[in-house]
């Protein structure tokens, strides 16, 4: 029997990019998310297209029960949803960061405790977590988003020892800067930021993450991932996708705090 994944934030970019992945391969696809209109054109791709905000407990729901109706069987759930609130401590005021929490974080974990139960009851499952390469270091401009992303890995690994009993496993997907829609939502979320703003040198390469991410990866080297995070026999605890995230874990834990600071504060200050 074709296996069945849930994707989350299939509306674009990565989420896409792997629907379309794992359909071509035969399985059973729920690309979910909230502007659903943007992928009906999934569906003649053998797509199923569900409505699923991560910050509506009931559209969970709604989408899972659908998935029972259809006979389908969930085994791998992508937690993939997300975008970054950037800007410095001082410039972001408490509720964008509440709202950014609210996506990354609080998103994820309930779509996960909607799905756990499904998982265990069918005796198996994979949930694949996308977080970043920014949830293991932080940037100047980027706290919030690091925030989040770091929140991701610390409940990915106590989700993988909680889970392990039930044939659960949990693999996280950590991508450096990817070609997608990313930056220029971010850039959006930011338009508030005042463009005399004292951190305005930090702002020059995040609110320019599109010239960044062009040299970085592709939405399908992730979907690559994600696809062996859930076909692996033994999947990976963590995927690093393209060049920069596997050298940044290298640096950073190599590099004396203070070098990094230093690198940190040059790279992030530089006229793009
Ligand atoms: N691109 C990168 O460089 C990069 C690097 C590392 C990690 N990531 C992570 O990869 C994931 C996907 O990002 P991407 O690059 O594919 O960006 P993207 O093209 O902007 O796609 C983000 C997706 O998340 C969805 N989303 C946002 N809030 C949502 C909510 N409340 N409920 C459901 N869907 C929601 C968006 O849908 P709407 O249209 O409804 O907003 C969109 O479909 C994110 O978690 C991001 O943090 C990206």
């Amino acid at each position: 029997m074709n296996k069945t994944i849930l994707i989350t934030g299939a509306t674009a970019g990565i989420g896409k990019e792997t629907a379309v992945y794992f359909a071509k391969r035969g399985w059973n696809v729920y690309a979910t998310g909230r502007n659903i209109d943007r992928i009906q054109d999934l569906k003649e791709k053998n797509i199923h297209v569900l409505y699923l905000d991560v910050k509506d407990v009931a559209s969970i729901d709604t989408a899972l029960a659908q998935i029972d109706k259809n006979s389908h069987k969930l085994d791998v759930l992508v937690n993939n949803a997300g975008y970054a609130q950037f800007g410095s401590i001082e410039d972001v005021p408490v509720e964008k960061a509440r709202q950014q929490f609210e996506t990354n974080v609080f998103g994820l974990t309930e779509t996960t405790r909607k799905v756990i139960p499904l998982m265990r009851e069918n005796g198996q499952g994979r949930i694949i977590n996308v977080a970043s390469i920014a949830g293991k270091v932080s940037m100047p401009g980027g706290a919030w988003y690091a925030a989040t992303k770091f929140a991701v890995e610390a409940i990915s690994d106590s989700l993988r020892w909680e889970l392990k009993q039930f044939n659960i496993k949990v693999s996280i997907i950590e991508p450096g800067p990817i070609s997608s829609n990313f930056g220029n939502t971010a850039n959006q979320k930011a338009e508030f930021i005042n463009k005399d703003s004292h951190y305005k040198s930090f702002y020059n390469l995040i609110l320019n993450f599109g010239n960044l991410s062009k040299i970085g990866g592709t939405t399908e080297d992730v979907a690559k991932a994600i696809w062996k995070a859930a076909n692996k026999k033994q999947p990976k605890i963590r995927y690093k996708v393209t060049f920069a995230a596997k050298a940044l874990a290298v640096l950073i834990n190599i590099l004396p705090t203070k070098l990094m600071d230093y690198f940190v504060i040059k790279y992030f200050s530089r006229e793009t």
